[in-house]
């Protein structure tokens, strides 16, 4: 009996490139080259999204609407950040990934904080964390940098205050709202923050907060005036099953080609038409 020589899904080992640092992506706004980033949660992904050329895999809470099928970001635990900041990691990928700090991981206060961060790295092997909100948290950014974590801020939009922000709403709206995210994300900057996430505010203000910093800001929901974009994995590839925001962009189809070919094996098989003799082992 003959055997496969390689496992279905099996690939192929490359050597591993050297990994991008944070103060890669901090050159890269001196340079006025915009930074790419996309989430992941697996390895395929991670591989996909580094051979794209993206400079920041992002492991994002959002696994948790998009990945786990919960309503929001909040259940989402140390636990399952750790499991696909793994996946992620086996992929060796060249760009830098950052691990987002879940619900209640950092919002204890500093040291929490600072033990999680850690964990995401040792256990983990992320590169940085990032981690929601401009005051309130500005201390546990400042211990974790000083641990000799980079840290990416993230302000406007933050999913995780989806309770007291009463939905996922535009935030930095009128002068007063527009101040405080200017002031959240300076703070983030002095605080040692290598980047910072502008989610959800009007393009003006994501524009003054850009020339505002040193560090880059990187753009969701934010116009394209930031120094840099992100996205989700899913809303990039169509693997949606609402309707999506506002900012989204679909750049390929994977919901309806995934859909189509799962009909056309549901049928074949039905049909006996898989496997055919080729596709079956002889005595
Ligand atoms: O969790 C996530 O994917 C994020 C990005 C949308 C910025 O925080």
């Amino acid at each position: 009996m003959s055997v496969p020589s390689t496992p279905p899904g099996a690939v192929a080992k490359d050597a591993a490139a050297p990994r991008r640092t944070a103060r890669e992506i901090l050159a890269l706004k001196t340079k006025g080259e915009k930074v790419v980033v996309v989430t992941a949660y697996d390895y395929p992904t991670a591989r996909l999204v580094d051979e794209a050329g993206a400079e920041i895999i992002l492991v994002g809470d959002s696994l948790g609407m998009v990945v786990l099928g919960y309503e929001s970001t909040l259940p989402v635990t140390m636990s399952d950040m750790l499991h696909h900041v793994r996946a992620v990691m086996r992929a060796k990928p060249r760009a830098l990934v950052v691990a987002d700090m879940p619900f209640m991981s950092f919002q204890t206060g500093p040291r929490d904080a600072l033990r999680n961060a850690g964990r995401l790295v040792q256990k983990g092997g992320a590169d940085a964390v990032k981690l929601e909100g401009g005051a309130r948290v500005a201390e546990a950014v400042r211990a974790i940098v000083e641990a000799g974590i980079p840290v990416m801020g993230h302000v406007g939009l933050t999913p995780q205050s989806v309770l007291t922000m009463g939905g996922y709403r535009v935030q930095g709206r009128g002068e007063d709202e527009a101040a405080r995210v200017m002031r959240d994300a300076k703070l983030l900057e002095a605080c040692g923050a290598f980047s910072v996430v502008l989610e959800g505010v009007p393009k003006d203000l994501a524009r003054e907060v850009t020339k505002a910093l040193k560090i880059p800001t990187i753009g969701i929901g934010a116009g394209v005036e930031c120094d840099g974009q992100v996205l989700v994995w899913h809303d990039v590839m169509g693997l949606w099953f609402g309707r999506p925001a506002k900012f989204v962009r679909r750049y390929a189809d994977l919901g309806e080609s995934a859909r189509g070919g799962l009909e056309r094996f549901v049928s074949d098989v039905k049909a006996k038409r898989f496997p055919n003799d080729d596709e079956s082992y002889g005595a």
